[in-house]
């Protein structure tokens, strides 16, 4: 039974990984802002956390200490998608996106791994995405953030070895979740009246076409593979999860980058 602290975890990935995890005897802390969905939930405990904020980052952190005296494994999770062209997307925009995804989760990190180091054990599990290994039109600032998100899981892994904790990646490819709805708006808004918005349109559609299909696999594909990897005594140091995931990840290390910019930008 290990203590987790799991972020974005009202809805999603988050919310379907607290549950599995929950069920399997573990003490999950599901940590979000808006905590109305675990409220039916059982033996979760839910955690506010705005992730952009520093004094709800330090005091979801005391909370699971006070309560629990140790955090065996975080889980970090939350993250949403700014779409638009790097044109369009306001600098004050692609700030927050830098906040929610990359600034929030090192500040965490950074007040988990002395608890960690304390007790010579932990596990520290950051969601990426296949789009922290390639880009795509109109994901730059994103895609920008989980290449940030990878750098920064790959320096932490070498750095906190020594100290007894495995730091693990997991790249799902696109799950239906409502992070594809909120990206396709995000697009959407951001294209109003740019040199780019017939593109972005239609982009914008398509990606709510397909966000609301069942094409996608489900959370529920990457609650398990995160399940696995917390219950795991050796994992693996990354994981690529998801229908199409490892297909366009193999195919962008083997053939040219103009021929992949041609694939990507018809799909
Ligand atoms: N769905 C995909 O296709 C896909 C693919 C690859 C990677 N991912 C990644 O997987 C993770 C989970 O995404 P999802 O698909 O489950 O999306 P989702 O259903 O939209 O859930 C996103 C979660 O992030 C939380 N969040 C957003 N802003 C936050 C903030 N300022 N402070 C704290 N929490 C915040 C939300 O919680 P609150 O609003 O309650 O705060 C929510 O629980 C993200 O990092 C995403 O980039 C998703």
């Amino acid at each position: 039974m290990k203590v987790i602290l799991i972020t974005g975890a009202t809805n999603g990935i988050g919310l379907e990984t607290a549950k599995l995890l929950a069920t399997q005897g573990h003490i999950v802390y599901a940590a979000g802002r808006n905590l109305e969905k675990l409220e039916s939930l059982n033996n979760i405990k839910s955690l506010y956390l705005d992730i952009t904020d520093e004094k709800s980052i330090e005091s979801a952190v005391n909370k699971v200490i006070s309560e629990q005296d140790r955090i065996d494994v975080l889980i970090n999770n939350a993250g949403y998608g700014s779409y638009g062209s790097i044109e369009d997307v306001s600098l004050t925009e692609a700030r927050n996106q830098f906040d929610v995804n990359v600034f929030g989760l090192a500040s965490l990190t950074q007040k988990i791994i002395p608890v960690m180091r304390k007790q010579n054990d932990g596990h520290i599990i950051n969601i990426s995405s296949i789009y922290g290994r390639f880009t795509a039109s109109f994901g730059g600032w994103y895609h920008a953030t989980k290449y940030a998100v990878e750098a920064l899981n790959d320096t932490l892994r070498l750095e906190t070895k020594q100290y007894g904790i495995e730091v693990t990646v997991i790249e799902p490819g696109p799950i239906k979740t409502d992070w594809g709805i909120i990206a396709a708006n995000k697009l959407a808004d951001s294209a109003q009246g740019s040199a780019y918005e017939k593109q972005a349109l239609k982009s914008s559609n398509r990606m709510k076409k397909l966000y609301t299909s069942n094409l996608l696999s489900k959370p529920q594909v990457v609650s398990k593979a995160i399940a696995n990897v917390v219950n795991k005594k050796q994992p693996k140091v990354r994981y690529v999860v998801g229908r199409g995931a490892k297909f366009f990840i193999f195919l962008n290390t083997i053939i040219p980058t103009r021929i992949f910019d041609k694939i990507i930008s018809k799909i």
